[in-house]
């Protein structure tokens, strides 16, 4: 069936969904880093994210935090609710790794005091840039009200993603949320969008401190695909398909 594809991003596209206010998310192999400077295929990606997210997704649900996800569709589309997403990428912090490590001189793998949850303003142009909350209301991105709830969630996420990650020997050192605005009988309500996956998400082995995430393509660091399984694999979501069914098409349709 054809539809008409509404949005594409570096690693998803967006259609139009089967009935009004669905969308449908189409995960692709591709892989960019560094505001896409750098950019790259890692094969089966799409496969294991869309399974990934779709895990993580439902659990949150089920513990009582709203997501836009809606269910599987096949092995590389969801179906989610559509929303208005806000321009902003909360990022939630318990490890110095990244940027952040960079920004403050602090060495990669010192534990913070706290969990930190940092905003960013979403635009290629501008290259993402770190803003506050002054920035955020003066702009009229997000109203304080809804920024103390993103908050409250993007911490109720950590604490019970931190959870699930370390019964599965991983350690969740940060991570990147986006949300959505969901419009019901003139009321809105903010929910988790976009996907939670090792593309948004750092993860480090507990026995190892291997990474198991993103930063081996960002770092070169050899492995991609094998780390993206692992975590489907100790999700217990790793498609019995193999590696030959999880190559994505050459185009999408
Ligand atoms: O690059 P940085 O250290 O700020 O990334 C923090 C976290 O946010 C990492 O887990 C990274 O994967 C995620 N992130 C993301 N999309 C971006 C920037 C960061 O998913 N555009």
């Amino acid at each position: 069936m054809r539809r008409k594809r509404l949005y594409e991003g570096k690693a998803k596209v967006l259609f139009e969904g089967p009935e009004p206010g669905t969308l449908v998310q189409y995960f692709k192999d591709d892989a960019t880093a560094f505001n896409a400077e750098k950019r790259g295929t890692i094969t089966g990606k799409g496969v294991l994210n869309n399974r990934i997210s779709e895990f993580i997704m439902t659990r949150l649900n089920e513990v009582g935090i709203p997501t836009h996800f809606v269910r599987r569709l096949n092995m590389r589309e969801q179906l989610v609710r559509e929303v208005e997403i806000v321009p902003l990428e909360v990022v939630v912090r318990n490890v110095a790794a990244g940027q952040f490590a960079k920004r403050f001189k602090v060495d990669e793998g010192t534990p913070l005091p706290r969990a930190i949850v940092e905003y960013y303003y979403k635009s290629d142009e501008l290259g993402d840039p770190l803003v506050t909350e002054e920035h955020i209301t003066a702009f009229g991105w997000a109203a304080i009200q809804d920024l103390d709830e993103m908050v409250q969630m993007a911490l109720r996420v950590n604490d019970y993603l931190s959870g699930l990650f370390r019964g599965c020997g991983l350690r969740l050192v940060d991570f990147k949320l986006e949300f959505g605005r969901l419009w019901e009988d003139e009321q809105m309500r903010l929910v988790l969008a976009d996907e939670i996956s090792p593309d948004s998400c750092r993860l480090w082995d507990v026995e190892t401190g291997e990474r198991m995430d993103k930063d081996r393509f960002r770092r070169d660091l050899g492995g991609v695909e094998e780390a993206y399984q692992e975590v489907a694999r100790r999700l217990g979501v790793l498609p019995e398909a193999g590696p030959v069914d999880l190559k994505g098409p050459k185009s999408v349709q």
